[in-house]
């Protein structure tokens, strides 16, 4: 597999990343996606987190039985796609969660580049139909199946979510570079869980200290896309598998939503489609 796939009547595809576990990946993919979707688009999510699905529980989703069964099979190179994503809240949804299985657990260190392969070839494998936008929701590990999808899928932009705290910024560094030696387009950084707004007084709190002496210089030219609080609503919302950009889409704290959906649509636009 040297080249990169066809994803046929996908129009744009945007990776979200980080560097770091449980930075908010997962809520802000879905929430982007919703905002998308809610702004008129067609949309899809790809869940490529091997190592712990959680698309499918954010957004209320389970294994259909159709989809058992699902071995990874060697298949003609050209063969059409054959898995049917699930819909939810109007988006189409796979995961390699609701293929293996929620609770089993793809051991990458036994054959990382299997584990790259799996995670293209299934993506590819997917009947997506017309999308305007498909977000692929990564692990938190600049290693497979990050390498893989950089390497054969045609990514149209990248969205990098951090915290503010300074371990958090220097890990996007290295999961950003490898995308830009991929050649890979930067859309920018999503910085989550920005700050804290007292509910009681209303008064902005910033939790994780901010310190920009230990951003690295290639976050510099990087622009922030928007800033995301700290804030229940947003976790009530995914607890209760009806995200905040569905159940509350009014809400003051989606207007951030709103405004990070806004910035990646007009410069995926201005960008010259492939
Ligand atoms: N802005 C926010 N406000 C409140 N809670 C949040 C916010 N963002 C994320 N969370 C909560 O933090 C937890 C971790 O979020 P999430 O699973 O999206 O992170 P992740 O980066 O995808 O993690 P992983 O690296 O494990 O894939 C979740 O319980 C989620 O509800
Ligand atoms: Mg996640």
């Amino acid at each position: 597999m040297n080249h990169k796939i066809y994803l046929p009547g996908v129009k744009q595809v945007i990776v979200v990343a980080s560097g770091k576990g449980g930075v908010g990946k997962t809520t802000v993919t879905v929430n982007l996606a919703l905002a998308m979707q809610r702004s008129g688009a067609n949309v899809g999510i790809f869940d490529a987190d091997i190592y712990g699905p959680n698309v499918p529980l954010m957004l209320g989703v389970h294994r259909r039985k159709a989809s058992q069964g699902y071995m990874a099979v060697a298949r003609r190179k050209e063969a059409a796609p054959y898995i049917q994503p699930l819909t939810r809240f109007g988006l189409k949804v796979m995961s390699i969660g609701l293929l293996v299985g929620e609770d089993e657990v793809i051991d990458p260190a036994r054959s990382p580049d299997a584990v790259g392969q799996l995670v293209v070839q299934t993506l590819k494998d997917v009947v997506w139909g017309e999308l305007d936008y498909l977000f692929i929701d990564l692990p938190p590990s600049a290693g497979q199946p990050q390498a893989s999808l950089v390497a054969h899928v045609p990514i149209d932009g990248v969205v990098i979510v951090t915290t503010p705290q300074d371990l958090s910024l220097l890990d996007a560094g290295r999961s950003l570079r490898l995308f830009q030696q991929g050649g890979i387009p930067i859309l920018g950084i999503v910085e989550n869980m920005s700050y804290f707004v007292c509910p009681d007084c209303g008064e902005r709190h910033e939790i994780f200290q901010r310190s920009d002496k230990w951003r690295p210089p290639n976050l510099e030219e990087t622009p922030i896309l928007g800033r995301i609080p700290l804030t229940p609503v947003i976790s009530k919302g995914i607890n209760k598998a009806d995200p905040l950009m569905h159940d509350h889409p009014d809400d003051p704290v989606a207007a951030a939503f709103w405004e990070v959906t806004a910035v990646i649509q007009s410069q995926l636009a201005a960008k010259p489609s492939r």
